[in-house]
């Protein structure tokens, strides 16, 4: 558990070098002569940490949302969560906030009436933001965003008991670390500042570490994979094998701008949002910060894994008579209204057109080869799951790309494949170009597209708060009968 941080000697030295090392363009701002060009440079690097956090991905509607008004959805095993409208308006979103408000609401997830924030507003992470960045994101919030009039339509909506007051501040009380970013001596400023993007503002810890039962980031097991929204975020440790450790320093940079690397992987889901709105977005340096510390993260082997997911080598050589059905028409209009079962037929008629019969993709990067790449090596499924049904759209520093979306849910494309087809054309992907067949049903792509096993107390929930209430009330009862008990024997 967590103390709250005691302002003793060492905690305030600590800090002060923080703040000299987190804040050294601000305080270059601050020796600018006119206290308005400081505003100026304190809204722009207000600016420029909101793109390093990603404010923006969860506080606008998805499709053509405006910027920061909220009412993006989080469908959670716990139930809706709606984000808030953080523009400057006084009357739907946080114009009335104080700085000192903005800056609870930001590292202890407090509104200014006292309620709590829910954890899918990543709080624990920007905890570790210093004072002075969040003065400046204040500064940009209140001066350089547009204010919006209008409130999300959708509210929160939480599932018995999560909703509960109180919830929140028993679990903020055990998960909450309230101490700000500590630089660590012993390492470069490069690696420092990476640590602070990658746990603090770009908040990768959010999606690629896994949680325990209470929903709280496991810390053994730190950037080494977790499901996100079905997704999975793989490991990101040094970890040669299953982590990220063969990759090179240019290509994990490049990865990080473009979000692809041919031959070795692409980002969809999440990690296409991140790069779109954030990563792409900053300046070498940071990049460069970010691939430095990710290289001193400590290894993370997955158990019983011995090749890496983007160094997998086909074990089968593809010919057309593997398509042992008949195969619709490239040009025909049942081409996706199909009823075919078959993984290879359909991988035919729906994939080959753009990755190539023998999953080579294309010579330049249009289309990526499925062989050496790390959503089909992966020993998880889920991202060739995913990427099928939500298809991958993405804009990177290099341009834009498209994988049209084929469950019928994302309704991207007129005809759709069902789970069942889904897990067919998976199981054929991840045989011929994978590391073995993924043998899913179509009840397992259902489980992966609506985002997974949530963790058994948070699956039970009801059930354990019905039995604790009623454990409650049958304490207090036969507590009340106890005391009456012996007071009559007294009398
Ligand atoms: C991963 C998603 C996510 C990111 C990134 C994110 N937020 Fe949030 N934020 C939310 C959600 C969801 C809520 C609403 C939570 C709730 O209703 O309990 C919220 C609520 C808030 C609130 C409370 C507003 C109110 O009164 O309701 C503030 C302020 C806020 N966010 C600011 C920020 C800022 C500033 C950033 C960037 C530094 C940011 N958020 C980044 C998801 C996010
Ligand atoms: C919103 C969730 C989310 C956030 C935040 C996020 N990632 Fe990711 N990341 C993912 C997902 C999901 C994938 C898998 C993408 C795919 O294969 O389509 C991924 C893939 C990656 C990969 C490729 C790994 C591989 O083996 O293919 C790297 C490297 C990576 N992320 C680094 C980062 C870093 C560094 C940050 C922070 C700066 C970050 N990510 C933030 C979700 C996220
Ligand atoms: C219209 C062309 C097109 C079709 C059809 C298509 N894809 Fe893709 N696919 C793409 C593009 C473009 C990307 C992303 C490339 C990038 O990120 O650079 C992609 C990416 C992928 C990825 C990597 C996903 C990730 O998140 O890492 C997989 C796996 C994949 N496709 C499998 C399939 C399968 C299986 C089918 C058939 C059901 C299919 N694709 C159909 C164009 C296509």
């Amino acid at each position: 558990m967590k103390i709250l941080a005691t302002t003793s000697v060492a905690t305030l030295a600590r800090l002060f070098a923080a703040l000299a090392f987190v804040s050294a363009g601000s305080i270059a701002a601050h020796a600018a002569s006119a206290q308005t060009d400081a505003d100026a440079a304190s809204i722009r690097h207000g600016q420029y940490l909101a793109v390093a956090s990603d404010c923006i991905a969860c506080h606008t509607a998805k499709d053509h949302g405006k910027p920061f008004a909220g009412g993006y959805r989080f469908d959670t095993p716990m139930g809706t969560i709606v984000s808030s409208n953080i523009t400057p308006s006084k009357t739907a979103g946080i114009g009335n906030y104080s700085e000192a408000d903005f800056a609870r609401a930001v590292r202890e997830g407090k509104r200014p009436d006292g309620t709590n924030l829910y954890p899918a507003m990543p709080y624990t992470e920007y905890a570790l933001m210093t004072d002075d960045d969040v003065k400046s994101l204040y500064a940009y919030f209140m001066q350089g965003v547009t204010p919006v009039d209008e409130a999300p339509a959708k509210k929160t909506a939480l599932k018995f008991p999560f909703g509960l007051p109180g919830v929140m501040s028993v679990w903020n009380l055990l998960y909450l670390d309230h101490d700000r970013f500590q630089p660590d001596a012993n390492v470069s400023m490069l690696v420092n500042r990476g640590h602070y993007l990658v746990d603090g503002l770009a908040h990768c810890t959010t999606c690629h570490t896994g949680r325990n039962a209470m929903m709280a980031l496991d810390k053994s097991a730190y950037l080494g994979g977790a499901v996100v929204g079905g997704w999975y975020a793989p490991n990101i440790t040094s970890d040669k094998v299953s982590g990220i450790g063969g990759w090179s320093d240019a290509q994990l940079a490049a990865y990080l701008r473009t979000g692809h690397v041919r031959g070795l992987a692409q980002a969809g889901g999440g990690m296409a949002e991140a790069i779109e709105n954030s990563l792409r977005k900053l300046d070498d340096h940071d990049i460069d910060a970010i691939v430095a510390y990710l290289r001193t993260v400590a290894p993370i082997r997955k158990p019983g894994q011995t090749t890496p997911s983007y160094a997998v080598d086909p074990k089968h050589d593809v010919a057309w008579t593997d398509f042992e059905q008949p195969i619709p028409g490239n040009d025909s209009s049942e081409r996706f209204a199909t009823t075919e079962s078959n993984g290879a037929a359909l991988y035919s008629a729906a994939c080959a057109a753009c990755h190539g019969v023998h999953g080579h993709g294309t010579e330049d990067s249009t289309f990526p080869p499925l062989t050496h790449n790390s959503a089909v090596g992966a020993l998880e499924p889920n991202n060739v799951v995913m990427a099928i049904a939500q298809g991958v759209h993405r804009k990177g520093a290099d341009g834009e790309v498209s994988m049209p979306a084929f469950s019928a849910e994302d309704e991207r494309i007129t005809d759709s494949l069902s789970d069942d087809q889904i897990a067919a054309v998976t199981n054929y992907v991840t045989e011929q170009f994978g590391h073995g067949n993924a043998q899913l049903t179509g009840a397992d792509v259902k489980v992966i597209r609506e985002g997974g096993k949530p963790p058994f107390l948070i699956r039970n929930a009801t059930t354990l708060a019905i039995g604790g209430i009623v454990l409650a009330l049958l304490v207090v009862v036969l507590g009340a009968l106890a005391v009456r008990r012996r007071r009559s024997a007294q009398a």
